[in-house]
């Protein structure tokens, strides 16, 4: 634990929306600490999922940067983003992403495949073993329920044990106990792994339990709450 892992700089991406111009964010900066669990909170359409995205790489700013691990990912290439995803993150989306034609078993191995991992398959079932669901790698996702699917998506974004783990309303679509297993298990791989989360959220049983709770109001930083008993930096 200890150190900058993320930190994000006068964030700001723009676009075109009907002939104005449309701030999605507007100056956000931000740093987690190595460790940190931080979840993002705030109104529908205040750029919460626009900001994982940016730090994934997945979109690019208008203006501002992002370094995560002393990488600015805002100046990486094609090639370069690839490996910083495979080595840096994991992602997990509200609505899971899971491989429909793929087994639960094949989708957990997806990043060993693409990283050419050897000894996958016993990693792939220590994994699934994890996430409680070691005797269900040969079922497909439609043959799982919506927090089994999810446990799945958990289970594949630490395959290769990425330090940072982005999830975007992770619980968004399960009832609030099977929400409750995927915190659980988000925060033992915070505990367990030292993995740092930063969780968008709407779902308050989720923020709090995160160190921080950052607050997005129309693409700014509206406001910050520390948790009760959470170390400050
Ligand atoms: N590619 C795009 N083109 C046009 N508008 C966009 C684009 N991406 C995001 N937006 C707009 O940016 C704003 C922020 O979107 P974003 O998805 O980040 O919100 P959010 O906080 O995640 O909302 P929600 O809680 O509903 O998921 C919204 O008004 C959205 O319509
Ligand atoms: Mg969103």
């Amino acid at each position: 634990m200890g150190g900058m892992l993320v930190s994000i700089r006068d964030l700001t991406l723009r676009l075109p929306s009907g002939g104005r111009t449309l701030s999605v964010l507007d100056g956000v900066s931000l740093d987690v600490d190595a460790g940190e669990a931080v979840a993002v909170a705030g109104p529908s359409g205040s750029g919460k999922s626009t900001l994982l995205g940016l730090v994934a790489g997945l979109d690019a700013p208008t203006s501002g940067t992002i370094v995560v691990a002393g990488v600015e990912v805002t100046r990486l290439g094609e090639a370069a983003l690839a490996r910083f995803r495979r080595e840096m993150l994991g992602y997990v989306f509200q609505s899971y992403h899971l491989i429909p034609t793929l087994t639960a078993a094949e989708n957990v191995a997806v990043p060993f495949d693409l990283a050419g991992t050897a000894g996958a398959t016993a990693r792939t079932a220590d994994l699934l073993a994890s996430v409680g669901l070691g005797d269900r790698g040969h079922h497909y996702p439609v043959q799982l329920s919506g927090g089994e699917q999810q446990r799945v998506a958990v289970a594949r974004a630490m395959a290769l044990d990425p330090p940072l783990l982005l999830a975007d309303e992770p619980t968004g679509n399960l009832d609030s106990a099977t929400g409750g297993a995927i915190i659980d298990l988000l925060f033992a791989l915070n505990r367990d792994r030292g993995t740092t989360l930063l969780l968008v959220t709407h779902d308050e049983a989720l923020a709090e339990r995160a160190d921080r709770v950052v607050s997005l109001r129309d693409g700014r930083i509206a406001g910050e709450r520390r948790r009760a008993g959470a170390l400050a930096p």
